[in-house]
């Protein structure tokens, strides 16, 4: 089948966050959205089909979880990435989000630090600090919009007794790096010679570009699978995140029991009726329009890569190899962090999301989510562009 992704859809009004929180995120909903990350496109027609199924049967009582479920995600692994993680190890959770919380809860004591790698998802910093950890930020180091992690600092962080946990963006969000086996090798070899549990968040594997491969961290390195903690989910691939699932991979029994009966505790252990026939769906299905979405996306990064190059060139983007969101080095503008917020929203009328919930040592960068119709980016760059060029003759006069 051949799916249409210039098909331009409505969500506003539909309960669509991206949409319907404009308002509340950037003060007005004359914005375009290109925030939050989820997808402007409809998912695949066979994992609509099993929720349409789903929704007909009238009754969506509590529902079971068939071992059909952790296979799917098992043999979706095995086929892309070469990993078949043991389904005996792997528990269910509302998303990688609310897995990550649980995990530096469960794992960490009260006044340990977790390493991060800045510029990182904003979640990372917050999953540690609401739950009362401190972050350990390995900033990644910067040359000529290249992006490189300081090894120097990695392995001084590592070495600190207070650092429990590593939290291992795989691929990363925003940079878009797909890591290279010598990379992960690395930073997995120091975190285990200094009793750093590694937690890797591969969330956005599915979405790799310009012929990367994407490399789990459980099999980066011989016997990892025997330490690494995997938080992976068919959401970001499939445009599912409402549907609130993910799975976790754990190295042991023992983790996964208290990893289980932290949720058990709170009666947190049963998918949505929805959820449980769409990922598998996805899994199973949706491999075909896995492929063209991924190839839709790549035409939106040459399209952003080339506008920015002839008309904006004050605006450098990182183009990703994974992800579909673009890291916007906008310091040519020389706004600071509040000022090109304002200017985004009330000249651009774009809704980004700040560089400044990414890192803390860095100023004057964005993200731009791509996975958007293409003539919807192309306002979007236009209306970019109008506001530089604007910016511009203001400061010249
Ligand atoms: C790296 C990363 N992890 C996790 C999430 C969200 O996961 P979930 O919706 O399953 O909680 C995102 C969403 O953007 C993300 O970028």
């Amino acid at each position: 089948m051949k799916y249409n992704f210039d098909e331009v859809i409505d969500r506003s009004g539909n309960r669509a966050a991206k949409y319907d929180e404009r308002v509340k995120n950037f003060g007005t909903d004359d914005v375009i959205p290109l925030w939050i990350a989820d997808m402007d496109f409809k998912t695949a027609q066979p994992i609509i089909d099993a929720c349409v199924k789903k929704a007909q049967e009238g009754i969506w009582g509590y529902t079971s979880r068939p071992d059909t479920y952790f296979r799917a995600y098992a043999d979706w692994q095995e086929k892309r990435n070469g990993w078949r993680p043991d389904v005996s190890l792997c528990s269910w959770s509302l998303g990688v989000v609310p897995a990550l919380t649980a995990i530096v809860r469960l794992f960490t004591g009260e006044h340990d630090k977790v390493m991060i790698q800045p510029p990182v998802y904003p979640e990372f910093y917050d999953v540690n600090e609401m739950s009362g950890r401190r972050v350990a930020e390995n900033n990644f180091i910067e040359r000529d919009g290249t992006w490189e992690v300081d090894f120097e600092d990695f392995e001084a962080k590592a070495k600190d007794p207070l650092v429990k946990m590593f939290i291992l963006c795989n691929p990363h969000n925003p940079l878009g790096k797909v890591w290279t086996e010598e990379e992960l090798r690395r930073m997995l070899e120091i975190c285990f010679a200094n009793g750093v549990l590694v937690v890797s968040d591969e969330i956005h594997s599915d979405l790799i570009f310009h012929g990367k491969k994407h490399i789990p961290a459980a099999i980066a390195l011989p016997g990892a699978d025997k330490k690494v903690i995997t938080c992976i989910s068919a959401t970001k691939t499939f445009n599912l995140a409402g549907l609130q699932a993910s799975t976790t991979v754990f190295p042991n029994e023992e983790m996964k029991k208290i990893f289980d009966s932290y949720w058990s505790s709170m009666d947190i252990h049963r998918n949505n009726a929805f959820s449980s026939v769409a990922m598998e769906a996805a899994f199973n299905e949706g491999e075909e329009w896995l492929e063209q979405v991924l190839d839709y996306i790549s035409g939106n990064f040459d399209f952003v890569a080339d506008y920015c190059k002839n008309h904006i060139p004050a605006i450098r983007p990182t183009i990703p190899d994974a992800t579909y969101l673009i890291w916007l080095d906008c310091r040519a503008l020389g706004l600071d962090d509040a000022a090109l917020k304002d200017f985004m929203i009330r000249k651009a009328k774009l809704g980004l999301n700040p560089g400044s919930g990414f890192t803390r040592s860095l100023t004057g960068f964005m993200r731009l989510n791509a996975a958007c119709p293409r003539s919807v980016l192309e306002k979007a760059m236009k209306q970019l562009e109008q506001a530089v060029n604007e910016l511009v003759r203001e400061e010249r006069i």
